[in-house]
């Protein structure tokens, strides 16, 4: 089995502050992490719960694919992402099999993890994310 874990759900929000505050609040959630990703114009804030994180995600500019998320599809699940222990090889796998993958090699995440996003049309309608720790 390649995935060792549910590593975050990322959710795509348009105001950070108030959804952080949403899961504060409501939920008790502290942020354990807050990061400004500029190369792929998104800051994000994870929560942890239990291993996992809850993922909050928004876009720090208009060409953001997050950006376009939010304006086809609204706020919601973006992606999953699971944790592996090799992103390169279980990447491998991916196209090995003859699936469609967004990142042809791995690359820097945020809190210096390595990942690699599968493609959701393919991975039936679910952008996925390979994140090793
Ligand atoms: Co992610």
């Amino acid at each position: 089995m390649e995935l060792t874990e549910i590593d975050h759900v990322a959710i795509a929000v348009a105001d950070l502050d108030a959804a952080i505050a949403y899961y504060q609040e409501t939920f008790g959630c502290t942020v354990a992490h807050r990061e400004l990703i500029e190369s792929d114009g998104v800051e994000e804030a994870l929560l942890k719960v239990a291993d996992s994180y809850v993922q909050l995600l928004t876009p720090t500019r208009d060409t953001s694919p997050v950006a376009k998320y939010l304006a086809t599809k609204g706020e919601g699940i973006h992606h999953v992402g699971y944790r592996v222990a090799n992103c390169g090889e279980a990447l491998a796998r991916v196209k090995a099999a003859g699936h469609r993958v967004i990142d042809d090699a791995p690359r820097p995440g945020s809190r210096g993890t390595t990942v690699a996003f599968v493609h959701p049309k393919g991975a039936f309608g679910t952008l996925i994310e390979l994140v090793q720790e």
